[in-house]
C-alpha cells in the first residue's frame, strides 16, 4: 500500500502542477503545529524565489487548483505562505480499513529483496556474558527482524569470539590443575575422552582465575600466550580441549540467548575464518596490497579526503600472529564465498569504529568484497548505572547478564503481585514477559550510538515511556475485546467508520503512520524510531480510551467501528513489539 503521506503529496503535487508550478514543491511533512493542522507543506515558501512571487500567492494558487480532494480534507494557506492540511475523515477510515485487510498492515515490502547478514551478539566464548553484550544482542535482533519484515533475506550470525588469548589462559590453568590429563601428554596417541574435563560452572571460575594470575605473573602469562599459539597452530591435545570449551560454552550461550528471545541462524565464529587466512595473506602480498611496516604486515587505508589520520590495518604481527582485523577480513572472504551477501551490518561497541573503518576500506580496496556490497557498522554506546559509570552489580563487580535479568524479573514480580490482577500461579511467567519488555524497550528506546542509564525503577514502571507501559496498553485493549466478545460481540467483518471525535481521529492518524515509520526505522537502522512511534500510538489510544465510552456506546455501528479500530491498534502494537523482540502477556 502507498503511504498516506505519499498519497497526499501526489494530490497536492498535482495542484502545484495545475497552478503552473513544479510538482516537487508539493512536499509534505507531519505538522510541527499539531494544534493547527495534521500535515503541512512549505513548498510555497521554497518556490517564492524561483517564481519571484510572494509565497502566500503561490499557496493561494495551489489551493484554488486543488479541484477534487480525495485524501485532503481541509486545506488552508496561512501567512507568510504555509499550507496547512487536515485529512479527510472518510479517506482516513478507508485507508485504515485497507490496512486491516492487508496481512502486512499495509507495509510495502522491498521490490528487490537484498541478502543481508547481521553480525551481532559477538560474545567471547568462556568469558561470562556481561551487559556489554546485551546491547549487541538486543539491537542486532531488532535490526534483523526489521530487515526481514521489509522483505529482505536476512541471516543473523553470532560471530563468536572463540579464537583468542582466553583459550590459552583456560588451557594453561587446566594444565596447572590437572597435569595428568591426556591432552597435555605430547606422547599420547590414543583416543581423548568425549566428556569435557569441566562443567560450565567450573569454566566460569577458571577463566577469571587464570586471567587474574596472568596479570600478576609474567611467566604464567608467557605460558598462556604460548598455549594460545600452539592451539592456533593446531596442537592436537589443545584442539580437543578447545572443542570441549566450545561445546560447554555454546550450550550455555544458547540457553542465555533463548532467554533473551534472541536467535541466530549462524553460529560461526572467529575460529571458522582461520583456514582462509594463509591464502588471503598470500594473495594480499602478491597483489601488492600488503606491505611490511616496522616488522608488521599492513594495508594502507588512508584516503585523501580524510581530515584525520587513519592508521593502516594490521594483518600480521612480526611474530606471524594474526589479529582482530585479519579475522574480520578472512570472515568476509568466507561470507562472500558462502552467502554472497548484498549487505553486512555489524554491531559492536562504538569504540570499535576505527577497527571497522580499517576493515571495510581494506576489504573494498583489495577486492575481498565486491564494490557494490554494502558494509555498515552500527556502533552502540555504553549502558551505564545511575552513577553515570558502566553498569555494575551492587557490590561493584561486573554485572552478569543472568543476574541482571533475574533482578528485573524480581522487581516485576513484586509489582505484578502488588497489583493483584494476575493469579499467583501466572505471576512468575508474567513477570518474565514484562521484565523482558522493560530491559529491551529501555535499551532500544535510546538511539543506539548514545550511552544510556539503565534505571531499573524507571524501566519497570507501568507509566511513562517504558516497555511495561506499552504492554499495559496492549493488555487493556485485549481486555476490552474480551469483554466485547463475552457480551456476544463478534470480531469478524467489522469496519472502521470516519472518526466521530477528535481523540479518535488522533488515534487514527497515528495508526496510519505505521508503514512510514517502519520504512524509516529500516532505512536508518533505528529501532528507537519504532519505540518513539508506539509510545505516541499508545498515548493516543489511552487518551481516546479515557474520553470514549467504548463498550457502553449505544449506536451498534459506532461501537463496531471502535472495536475495529482497537483491533488495528493492537495489531500494530503487537507487530512493533515483535520487531523490538518482546511480546505481551494476556494480563498484567
Ligand atoms: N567479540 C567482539 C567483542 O566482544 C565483537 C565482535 C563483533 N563482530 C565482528 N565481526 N568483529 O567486542
Amino acid at each position: 500500500m502507498k503511504k498516506m503521506i505519499d498519497l497526499i503529496e501526489e494530490e497536492l503535487g498535482a495542484a502545484f502542477e495545475r497552478a503552473g508550478y513544479d510538482r516537487s514543491y508539493g512536499k509534505i511533512t507531519l505538522s510541527n503545529r499539531p494544534d493547527l493542522c495534521e500535515y503541512q507543506c512549505n513548498g510555497a515558501m521554497a518556490g517564492a524565489k524561483a517564481y519571484r512571487k510572494a509565497p502566500f500567492m503561490i499557496a493561494d494558487d495551489v489551493i484554488a487548483n486543488l479541484t477534487d480532494k480525495v485524501h485532503i480534507g481541509e486545506i488552508e494557506a496561512v501567512k507568510p505562505g504555509f499550507i496547512n492540511i487536515k485529512l479527510s475523515r472518510e479517506a482516513v477510515a478507508s485507508y485504515l480499513n485497507r490496512m486491516r485487510g492487508d496481512a502486512g498492515l499495509g507495509i510495502e515490502k522491498a521490490e528487490n529483496p537484498q541478502s543481508i547478514i547481521v553480525d551481532y551478539g559477538g560474545p567471547n566464548v568462556a568469558k561470562p556474558l556481561h551487559v556489554g553484550h546485551l546491547r549487541s544482542a538486543i539491537i542486532g535482533e531488532s535490526v534483523k527482524r526489521i530487515a526481514r519484515k521489509m522483505g529482505h533475506k536476512v541471516l543473523g550470525d553470532i560471530h563468536l569470539g572463540d579464537w583468542g588469548y582466553q583459550m590459552g589462559l583456560i588451557i594453561t590453568e587446566l594444565k596447572e590443575r590437572q597435569p595428568e590429563l591426556a591432552y597435555f601428554d605430547d606422547e599420547f596417541g590414543g583416543e581423548y575422552p568425549k566428556e569435557a574435563p569441566f562443567t560450565i560452572g567450573e569454566l566460569e571460575e577458571i577463566y577469571p582465575t587464570a586471567s587474574a594470575k596472568a596479570k600478576e605473573d609474567e611467566e604464567y602469562r608467557e605460558r598462556a600466550l604460548n598455549a594460545t599459539r600452539l592451539l592456533q597452530n593446531g596442537h592436537r591435545g589443545y584442539t580437543v580441549v578447545w572443542r570441549h570449551i566450545m561445546d560447554v560454552s555454546v550450550k550455555d550461550l544458547k540457553k542465555n540467548y533463548e532467554n533473551l528471545n534472541v536467535t541466530f541462524d549462524l553460529w560461526k565464529g572467529e575460529s571458522d575464518a582461520q583456514s582462509d587466512i594463509p591464502d588471503m595473506i598470500g594473495r594480499l602480498k602478491a597483489d601488492g596490497f600488503a606491505h611490511i611496516d616496522q616488522g608488521a604486515l599492513v594495508i594502507d587505508v588512508q584516503e585523501e579526503s580524510d581530515t584525520k589520520e587513519v592508521p593502516p590495518c594490521m594483518i600480521q604481527k612480526s611474530d606471524g600472529a594474526s589479529l582482530y582485523g585479519t579475522t574480520d577480513l578472512a570472515t568476509l572472504v568466507q561470507r562472500r564465498r558462502d552467502y554472497d551477501p548484498d549487505q553486512i551490518i555489524y554491531l559492536a561497541d562504538k569504540r570499535q569504529e576505527l577497527h571497522f573503518v580499517q576493515v571495510f576500506r581494506s576489504a573494498k580496496k583489495t577486492g575481498i568484497i565486491a564494490p557494490e556490497t554494502k558494509l555498515e557498522f552500527l556502533g552502540f554506546g555504553t549502558m551505564n548505572g545511575k552513577d553515570g559509570k558502566p553498569f555494575k552489580t551492587r557490590e561493584g563487580g561486573i554485572m552478569r547478564l543472568e543476574s541482571l535479568i533475574a533482578d528485573i524479573e524480581e522487581e516485576m514480580y513484586k509489582k505484578i503481585t502488588d497489583n493483584r490482577t494476575v493469579e499467583e500461579s501466572e505471576a512468575k511467567a508474567t513477570a518474565k514477559i514484562v521484565g523482558m519488555s522493560a530491559i529491551k524497550y529501555g535499551d532500544l528506546s535510546n538511539q543506539a550510538a548514545k550511552d544510556y542509564v539503565f534505571d531499573v525503577d524507571r524501566f519497570t514502571s507501568f507509566e511513562g515511556n517504558t516497555g511495561p507501559y506499552i504492554l499495559y496498553t496492549i493488555v487493556r485493549i485485549k481486555s476490552i475485546l474480551n469483554k466485547y466478545t463475552a457480551g456476544g460481540g463478534c470480531l469478524e467483518n467489522l469496519s472502521i467508520a470516519p472518526a466521530a471525535g477528535d481523540s479518535e481521529k488522533a488515534l487514527m492518524l497515528e495508526a496510519l503512520r505505521y508503514s512510514d515509520v517502519l520504512e524509516t526505522a529500516y532505512g536508518e537502522l533505528a529501532p528507537h524510531k519504532i519505540c518513539a512511534y508506539i509510545y505516541e500510538l499508545a498515548n493516543a489510544f489511552n487518551k481516546f480510551y479515557h474520553e470514549t465510552k467504548i463498550l457502553a456506546e449505544e449506536d451498534e455501528k459506532q461501537k463496531e467501528s471502535y472495536i475495529a479500530l482497537l483491533l488495528l491498534t493492537k495489531d500494530i502494537l503487537e507487530s512493533c513489539i515483535d520487531l523490538l523482540g518482546f511480546e505481551a502477556p494476556e494480563r498484567m
